[in-house]
């Protein structure tokens, strides 16, 4: 155990993939963990129940990154609920296909993934910072498309979380003085919803990781209880790439 007992988490965009791994990587050092979802009402209940039967408090929250307000009333709701907010673990993010020489945009999707990825994440933080005290922890998930780009069509994509990157280190300094970590992992492809599952396609999207597998939400998880344990506490405006070698 990492010494996260006494702890309170809150997960964006937790009931499934990535975000699930890490609500569960938490819950198993003890970490009371709230999650925000959007439409899955049914897999963030299956979630919760599932934890609260391995004796873990969890709480599920319908809010959307996108939304200012729900943000606001979501971090209220874990402090009201549990008292306090420790670990604020930026998770929620869309995807966009969007080569820059298409000709018709899809603007409101593009509009979205900034507002998810990036002003909505950012508003998020000006939410929970309030309430973080001195050994605070703030966990960006970002991507390995901000370092590399072997596939079309992810530019806006990756300038979002990019900036996100960017994001990550003006907050660490912003923060440092009052003792709070701020780090960003960027996941390579992570075994979620969204991976293939024609052989051709996994075979090519395999074949420039080092290990020789797509990664799982769990690692992902693991990752950031180490982020948010002690044992971290000297880690800030880092970048930690969970790929399986896929960016050396
Ligand atoms: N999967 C990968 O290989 C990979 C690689 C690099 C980086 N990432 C990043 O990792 C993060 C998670 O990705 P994932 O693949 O795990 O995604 P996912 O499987 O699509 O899961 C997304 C989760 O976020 C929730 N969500 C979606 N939009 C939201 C919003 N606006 N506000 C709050 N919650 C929202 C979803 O809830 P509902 O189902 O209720 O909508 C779901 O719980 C993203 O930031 C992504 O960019 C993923």
């Amino acid at each position: 155990m990492r010494g996260l007992t006494n702890r309170v988490a809150l997960v964006t965009g937790g009931s499934r993939g990535i975000g699930a791994g890490v609500v569960r990587a938490l819950a198993a050092e003890g970490v009371r963990v709230a999650f925000t979802y959007v439409r899955g009402v049914e897999p963030a209940q299956a979630l919760v129940t599932a934890l609260e039967q391995e004796g873990g408090e969890v709480l599920a929250l319908q809010a959307d990154t996108a939304k200012p307000t729900e943000i606001r009333q979501a971090v209220s709701a874990v402090v009201a609920h549990f008292g306090q907010l420790d670990i604020l673990v930026n998770n929620a993010g869309v995807f966009v296909h969007s080569p820059v020489d298409e000709v018709a945009p899809d603007e409101e999707a593009l509009a979205h993934l900034w507002q998810v990825n990036t002003y909505g994440t950012a508003q998020t933080v000006r939410a929970a910072v309030e309430h973080l005290s001195a050994g605070g922890r703030i966990i960006n998930i970002g991507s390995g498309s901000n370092i590399r780009t072997p596939y079309a069509g992810t530019s806006d994509y990756a300038a979002s979380k990019g900036a996100l990157a960017a994001y990550t280190r003006g907050w660490a300094r912003d923060l440092a003085p009052r003792h709070i970590t701020v780090n960003i992992i960027q996941p390579g492809l992570i075994e979620t919803d969204m991976t293939p599952t024609d052989s051709a396609t996994r075979a090519s999207l395999l074949q420039p990781i080092m290990l020789g597998r797509f990664g799982t939400a769990q690692e992902v998880g693991e990752v950031v209880a180490f982020l948010a344990s002690e044992a971290a506490g000297y880690i800030t405006g880092a970048t930690l790439n969970v790929d399986g070698g896929w960016s050396a």
